[in-house]
């Protein structure tokens, strides 16, 4: 999918170095780039000073990236300015293969990768992190050195080849205890898979149980990365409309194959799913034959109620895949998450783990197991309960306070993120492209719907940032809205 000018800092991400580190990395991204054709030729690129802005480096830096990739053919850059990309990628890498002897012609993909490539979408984490951006937990608050000392006293183990299997199994026994005793979920540690992250379980879940042409629903709006893996694996996927309680049951509509949800705290807009409606999906799941995906991504945060127990412990019928992640209660960097399998597929779905190869690194797995035991898991997450609570507060009164005649805001009970919805008009996204100038990250609610948008609003994260940048953020909103 070609990339607009303002998606292009977002495509990259930068890992803290040295300067000339950081060229090193900006060129072989932007090289990439256009020689995928996501950069296509006659594109301009941003200035150096907007990009080295948007990317929180220097701007000498991005002069010479450009100055290297105009070196090497890819762009025309001159001074003053912006610069342009000279080549089409399909054409230079079309001239490449002819040069090194090999015939030319469009590689034939896969139907699962040319869906992919369709259903394709920023991965924000990607780059670096700017406030508002949603689905973030605040990773400055994070107990590095415990998790430093976990990790070491593992690393030595696993150089002296003491750690074993796959799926460590004192981390799936501390994680069925935990979800167990915290989320109310029903599973024996053997069902539980460790997985490189909540994401890697949609894809495994795909791979597993979707036929080409099979029906998918999901909620709508929705999470993009669920649709996204159905999607790439040939299913037809219905979104579904939201009420107050969550998805809604489309009446008289047979059952699908499977139901993706968020029931915790729908994503994007923070909803609870109600016990009776809990019920009725259950209700219409056959087993064997209609299966349930429940992702709790930020279960762990709620603040104004006691959490409602997991859809999947509601379940006596082995219908409910259970989707977790570490990603949000820890940091997105761990790339750890798990999925709770229904007991008639636990052969299958380890079997298709190993062959794509979703394996955790088993010194984290076990680092996080020694986490866990030490009780610095559950003191993480109290501890960040109580900040994330006030943050959310603060991100609110603001709102209200400065923004209250343009955005209606919905609270949500738990999470990391909100909805603030457009009170008038439908211009979300021509609202995000303002505020990304203006420094302030936000998504908009139309972009995460499958159809014709209904909702219109912006989705901010609260989790990642200090009271006071968020004051300062809300006051650029309000200049910019
Ligand atoms: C609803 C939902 N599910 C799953 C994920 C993916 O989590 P992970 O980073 O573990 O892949 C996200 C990430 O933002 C999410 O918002």
């Amino acid at each position: 999918m070609p990339v607009s000018e303002d998606m292009v800092s977002a495509l990259i991400g930068l890992k803290r170095t040295d300067d000339e580190g950081l060229v090193a990395q900006l060129t072989s991204q932007l090289r990439s780039l256009i020689a995928t054709g996501r950069l296509g030729k006659g594109r301009t690129l941003p200035s150096s000073r907007r990009l080295a802005s948007d990317l929180g480096v220097s701007r000498n830096t991005v002069t010479y990236a450009f100055e290297q990739l105009a070196a090497e053919g890819y762009l025309e850059a001159s001074r003053g300015r912006r610069p342009v990309v000279t080549v089409d990628g399909g054409e230079r890498h079309r001239t490449g293969a002819v040069a090194s002897g090999v015939r030319s012609g469009k590689p034939r993909l896969s139907p699962w990768a040319s869906r992919l490539k369709q259903t394709d979408w920023p991965m924000s984490y990607l780059a670096p992190l700017r406030p508002l951006r949603p689905g973030h937990g605040d990773a400055r608050e994070f107990p590095n050195e415990v998790w430093a000392r976990c990790l070491r006293r593992s690393a030595v183990r696993a150089a002296k080849r003491e750690l074993g299997p796959v799926n460590r199994t004192r981390l799936r026994e501390a994680l069925a205890h935990y979800l167990a005793t915290s989320r109310g979920v029903r599973a024996s540690a053997d069902q539980i898979l460790i997985l490189p992250s909540a994401q890697a379980a949609l894809t495994l879940i795909a791979a597993a149980v979707i036929t080409q042409g099979d029906e998918v629903w999901v909620e709508d709006p929705g999470y993009p990365g669920a649709a996204a893996a159905f999607r790439a694996s040939g299913a037809r996927v219905t979104g579904i409309r939201l009420d107050e309680q969550g998805m809604q049951r489309i009446p008289g509509a047979a059952a699908p194959t499977l139901i993706f949800m968020t029931p915790s705290h729908q994503h994007p807009t923070g909803r609870l799913m109600s016990l009776a409606r809990r019920t009725e999906f259950l209700g219409l799941s056959r087993p064997g034959k209609t299966w349930i995906v429940e992702d709790d991504y930020d279960g762990e945060f709620h603040y104004d109620s006691r959490p409602v127990p997991s859809l999947q412990g509601l379940d006596a019928h082995g219908r409910v895949f259970y989707v977790g992640t570490f990603s949000k209660a820890m940091t997105s960097d761990i790339r750890l998450g798990y999925l709770v399998v229904p007991p008639a597929l636990v052969g299958t779905l380890e079997i298709a783990q190993r062959h794509i190869g979703l394996i955790a690194a088993s010194h984290i797995q076990e680092a996080l197991a020694e986490f866990i035991a030490g009780g610095h898991f559950l003191a993480h997450l109290r501890r960040m309960r109580r900040l994330y609570h006030a943050r959310r507060d603060h991100l609110v009164e603001g709102l209200e306070r400065h923004l209250g005649e343009v955005l209606s805001v919905e609270v949500p009970s738990g999470g990391i993120q909100l909805v603030a919805r457009l009170k008038r008009g439908r211009a979300d996204q021509a609202a995000v492209k303002r505020l990304v100038e203006a420094g302030v990250e936000t998504r908009a609610l139309s972009s995460l719907s499958l159809g014709r948008p209904r909702d219109h609003g912006l989705l901010l994260g609260f989790a990642a940032w200090r009271e006071n940048e968020i004051s300062t953020a809300v006051r650029t909103m309000a200049s910019c809205l």
